[in-house]
């Protein structure tokens, strides 16, 4: 019985949550309101324009087409500033100690992240190149929930989908890998992860005698 794993990365392998909160924190401030950590939490695993529409729909702020492009740069801009000073100390706990897992293992994992800065983001923590493969958000069209992210993680993994095992912080992401209908794991809060099949609180919780369980 063959499985294989995809990884979300922000929110799951390293917290980016904070960073992109500054960033968006101070394009609101620039826009004239506040921007809270509630509001935050909005645009987990959601696309980058996704969660400028979202920003500004909180604000009420309503921009032409040019200035929303404008504004998408500079705060990618911005969070560019703090991803680059990004180190592997930031890797969240028990995310190395699975990968090691999954190797001794032999079990091959993708990762299958919304974001276009990912492979950016794994190589400022020294993870790129353990990965199999890599999509991210330079290589779908559609965002999650839309389950296409990690199917073409199962086609890089050669496995089918309910072959896949897909771990994620987001409902929206949650909700991809039920779609796609693979095995879901939640990652952080069980209350707001109820539709994952399991939950954790963070990957040192998820050992691997679960994963071997999985496998039989
Ligand atoms: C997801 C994050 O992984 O990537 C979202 O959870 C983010 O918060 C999205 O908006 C897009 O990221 P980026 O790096 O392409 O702006
Ligand atoms: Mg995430």
């Amino acid at each position: 019985n063959k499985i294989g794993v995809i990884f979300d990365l922000d929110g799951v392998i390293v917290d980016t949550a904070k960073y992109h909160f500054l960033a968006w924190k101070n394009l609101a401030n620039h826009l004239g309101f506040e921007f809270t950590e509630a509001h935050n939490e909005l645009l987990k695993g959601v696309s980058r324009v996704r969660s400028l529409e979202i920003l500004l729909d909180i604000g009420k702020v309503e921009l032409s087409e040019e200035k929303k492009q404008e504004f998408l740069v500079s705060k990618n801009e911005e969070y560019l500033k703090y991803i680059t000073k990004m180190g592997p100390e930031e890797i969240l706990p028990g995310a190395k100690e699975l990968l090691d897992t999954l190797d001794s293992l032999g079990i091959h994992y993708v990762l299958g992240s919304a974001s276009k800065n990912a492979p950016l983001i794994l190589k400022q923590v020294n993870l790129f190149e353990r990965f199999s493969g890599i999509v991210d958000g330079n290589s779908v069209s559609k965002a999650k929930p839309d389950p296409e992210v990690f199917l073409i993680g199962a086609k890089k993994l050669n496995l089918k989908p309910e072959q896949c095992i897909v771990f994620e912080d987001a409902i929206a992401g949650v909700k991809a890998a039920n779609t796609a209908n693979m095995i879901s794991i939640g990652i952080g809060d069980k209350q707001t992860l109820h539709k994952a099949d399991y939950n954790f609180n963070d990957l040192t919780e998820v050992n691997s005698s679960f994963i071997k369980e999985l496998i039989n």
